[in-house]
């Protein structure tokens, strides 16, 4: 498709909301409808405002003073647009609302049903955001940084009451299948030790590392712990999870069962902080405000190019785009980047 044939195109924000998903919405609007004159249309609540036909116009106008806002202005939904009318209905509802590209703004799930539509000929683009930072394809998604400086202030807090009370303090944060928040805030925060899904951990050593500082002096310890952090095999049981509407486990609380198993094994007095859903509200820190903007705007231009089934993403800076069939896919924390942590761990 041709840049001068677009009149009119649809965005959406799916899965978990995050600050910054409005600094996104407004760079679209500004670029679209105020410099190019094509409408936006915004869907509300994720893909069920695509299969119930449900919009609201935006317009410069309408978007002002966003661009600080938490949250989304359109709205989110654990709706699957392939269990609701599938390809047929969403091109069929594309079509009679005269929406000629659709922007879609979401993590794993959102995008990864915008690639398969975009497999199926949907005119589709997509806007990485996931607090989690977990999707292939780009450096960082939106959200992650407000995420990080969120639990490295709680980080900061922690640290003076257990110093205070020579406790063990353990802080939950959010990534269900990486632990790039727990990575983060863990080295910005200065933690004894991080425990994340890309590294089993053994309580054992657990153990031994927080006598081991005490014997060394250090009468307290911080310990950051990634929600879906996971135990080697054999050595701790976890409960089962229950999945949510989207069918991702719903994690949270395994901070306490770590908790209460370090104080058995080592007798230190030791306390648990879940930073849940504080780590995805308020007011986005200004480089999730710039990433949004140049995403939105990014964006913007891969529907002027006709490139469906592309994602823009970041990458050493430089604003990239990536197929969203690729993009989808769980991003790991690097080896060597935990590797930089662990020095942290010993000394
Ligand atoms: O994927 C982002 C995320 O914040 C995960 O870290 C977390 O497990 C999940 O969303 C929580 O989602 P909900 O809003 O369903 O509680």
């Amino acid at each position: 498709m041709e840049a001068t044939e677009l009149r009119r195109i649809g965005i959406m924000t799916g899965g978990g909301d995050c600050p910054g998903l409005n600094a996104a919405i407004r760079a679209v609007v500004r670029k679209a409808e105020g410099v190019l004159g094509i409408e936006v249309l915004g869907f509300r609540d994720g893909w069920r405002g695509i299969v119930e036909a449900d919009v609201v116009p935006l317009t410069v106008d309408s978007v002002r003073g966003i661009l600080p806002r938490g949250g989304t202005i359109l709205g989110s939904s654990p709706v699957n647009p392939f269990r609701e009318g599938g390809v047929e209905r969403v091109r069929g509802i594309l079509h009679d609302l005269g929406a000629e590209a659709l922007i879609a703004i979401g993590g794993e799930g959102t995008l990864g049903a915008a690639a398969q539509l975009a497999s199926e000929g949907v005119p589709v683009v997509g806007i990485p955001k996931t607090i989690d930072n977990d999707l292939s394809g780009t450096d960082y998604c939106i959200g992650f940084q407000t995420a990080v400086q969120i639990a490295t202030d709680a980080i900061d807090r922690l640290h003076t009451t257990a110093e205070s009370h020579d406790r063990v303090m353990l802080l939950e944060v959010m990534g269900r299948s990486a632990g790039w928040i727990a990575l983060y805030a863990g080295l910005a925060g200065g933690a004894d030790m991080i425990l994340i899904p890309e590294r089993p951990f053994d309580l054992e050593d657990v153990g031994t590392h927080l006598r081991r500082r005490h014997l060394r002096g250090h009468r307290f310890s911080i310990v950051v712990v990634a929600e879906g952090a996971r135990p080697a095999p054999g050595t701790l049981e976890l409960p089962e999870y229950p999945s949510d509407p989207r069918g991702f486990p719903r994690y949270g609380g395994i901070a306490q069962l770590i908790g209460t198993e370090i104080e058995r094994l080592t007798g230190f007095e030791t306390r648990v902080t879940t930073l849940g859903h504080l780590q995805r509200g308020g007011t986005p820190v200004a480089e999730d405000r710039i990433l949004a903007t140049r995403f939105g705007i990014a964006a913007v231009d891969l529907t002027l190019d006709g490139a469906w089934g592309r994602m823009a993403g970041i990458r050493g800076g430089k604003i990239v785009d990536v197929a969203l069939a690729d993009a989808a896919k769980v991003r790991p924390v690097p080896e060597d980047l935990y590797r930089v942590a662990e020095v942290f761990f010993n000394t």
